[in-house]
């Protein structure tokens, strides 16, 4: 890959451009092995217990997020990102949702998100039973 051009020198403009773009890509017709995403281990039980009390409301039931409304969705992205992104959540290193003072993974320990992931993994399209 050439890099043309670094991230820090991209005008909003360009930054909004990428992000139409990606939000055009239908990732199913272009590839529907990318709709399975790898399932992580964990109590997928718990997962859901949680998920649906904290999560729900914004990442949707079937986690698939409220792309208007900026909202990602959770159920196709890896794990292994997710993981490392609520660590930085936690480490206050990423903000969530906006706001410096967010606490929603306050409480959550590692296995908690290993329970959570081994949830969201499972509503990818492509992972449904
Ligand atoms: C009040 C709405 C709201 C709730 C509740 C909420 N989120 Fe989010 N979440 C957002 C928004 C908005 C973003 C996108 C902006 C950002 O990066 O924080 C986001 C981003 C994320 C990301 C980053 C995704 C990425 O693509 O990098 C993760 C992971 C995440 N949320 C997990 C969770 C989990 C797990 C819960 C429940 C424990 C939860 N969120 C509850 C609104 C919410």
């Amino acid at each position: 890959m050439v890099i043309t051009s670094s991230l820090h020198s991209i005008s909003e403009e360009e930054i909004d451009d990428i992000a139409a773009y990606y939000e055009s890509v239908n990732l199913e017709k272009i590839n529907p092995v990318l709709n399975r995403i790898p399932e992580w281990p964990g109590d997928a039980t718990r997962g859901r217990e949680l998920y649906e009390g904290d999560c729900k409301s914004c990442h949707r039931k079937n986690g698939m997020g409220k792309s208007r409304k900026g909202i990602p969705a959770l159920a196709l992205q890896y794990p292994r990102y997710l993981f490392r992104q609520i660590k930085m959540f936690q480490w206050d290193k990423r903000i969530h949702d906006d706001d410096p003072e967010d606490e929603t993974f306050d409480e959550l320990t590692d296995r908690d998100i290993e329970a959570l992931l081994a949830y969201v993994s499972s509503l990818a399209p492509g992972n449904k039973k």
